[in-house]
């Protein structure tokens, strides 16, 4: 289905967004992945490499525009035009506001937030044009307030308003922009930090409407849905993929996550 497409996906060497990854791979992309770790990048390259025809790896800092200009070109040199660009690098952890120190909100934010518009910024010259897919990873807390989590509900809002703002200024170019925001994703560097106390897992999963957690995969069909012609008239949505948890559940697990 995606045979002959670039997908280069930013933080995509772990976790949801190396599922995602995968699932452009053995859809017949041309994958490429960076984040810091260069053994995480070299794991994520021959993981793809076995599933698709051609994976290609880099380094880079999100919250370097130096760095993520120079890589985003060096894979657009080796792997081609970029037709589908993800964007997920992030961070996270508990912390309360009032401990929380200022390196530790601008770490969050200059991951999620600055990063985000680092990587549309520097790759949107290397886009095909029209025709491009651009998709922002969120996560709920973009809208659902949760506690010891101010620097992660504030960045992620900003990429929601940078989705919709890029939609607006992208779309002449005939470049589409979405945010695919994921839900509580059972095995998962995300979950496992939010997850305090790991017996309540089977609580938490009664706090979605679906009554299960999510899986990587749940986010790579629709981050693959969203990058296909069936979503060509589709930009500037928040779309989530969280089986209803951000209806209300969300917040009802918050006790569960901090183990209250
Ligand atoms: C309070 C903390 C802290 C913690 C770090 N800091 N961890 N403060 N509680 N647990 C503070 C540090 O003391 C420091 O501030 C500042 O944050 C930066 O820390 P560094 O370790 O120097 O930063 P860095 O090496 O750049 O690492 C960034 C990081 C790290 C975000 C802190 O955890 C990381 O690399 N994370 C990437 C992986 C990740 O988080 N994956 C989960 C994504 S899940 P001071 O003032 O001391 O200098 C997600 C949403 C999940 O995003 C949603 C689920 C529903
Ligand atoms: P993860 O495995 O920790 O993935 C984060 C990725 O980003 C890794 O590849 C990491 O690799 C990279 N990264 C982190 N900081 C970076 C930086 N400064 N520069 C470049 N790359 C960086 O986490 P995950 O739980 O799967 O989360 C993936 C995405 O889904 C994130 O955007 C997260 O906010 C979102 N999300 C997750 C959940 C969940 O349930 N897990 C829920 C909602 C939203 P390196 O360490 O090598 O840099």
């Amino acid at each position: 289905m995606f045979e002959n497409k670039h997908v280069l996906i930013a933080g995509g060497t772990s976790g949801i967004n190396l599922g995602i990854a995968k699932g452009f791979a053995a859809a017949g992309a041309k994958v490429s992945v960076f984040s810091r770790k260069q053994d995480k990048v070299d794991a994520a390259v021959a993981a793809l490499s076995e599933l698709g025809p051609q994976a290609h790896g880099g380094i880079a800092d999100v919250r370097e525009p130096e760095q993520v200009k120079a890589t985003i070109a060096a894979a657009a040199a080796a792997q081609g035009p970029i037709d589908v660009l993800v964007s997920g690098a992030a961070g996270n952890f508990l912390a309360p506001a009032v401990t929380m120190s200022p390196n530790a909100f601008g770490s969050v934010v200059g991951i999620d937030l600055n990063g985000t518009f680092h990587v549309l910024r520097f790759a949107f010259e290397h886009l095909t044009k029209p025709g491009a897919s651009i998709i922002n990873i969120s996560a709920p807390q973009a809208w659902v307030p949760m506690v010891a989590q101010a620097h992660v509900c504030a960045a992620k809002a900003g990429i929601d308003m940078l989705t919709k703002t890029l939609a607006m200024e992208w779309g002449p170019a005939g470049v589409r922009v979405n945010s695919l925001v994921p839900g509580p994703i059972e095995g998962t560097e995300g979950m496992d930090r939010l997850l305090v106390d790991k017996s309540r897992k089977a609580a938490l999963a009664k706090t979605v409407p679906l009554g299960r957690l999510g899986q990587v995969e749940d986010c790579a069909d629709v981050a693959m849905f969203l990058a296909s012609d069936a979503a060509r008239y589709v930009s500037g949505v928040v779309l989530p993929v969280d089986g209803g948890w951000s209806l209300g559940g969300a917040t009802i697990a918050m006790g569960h996550m901090m183990g209250g």
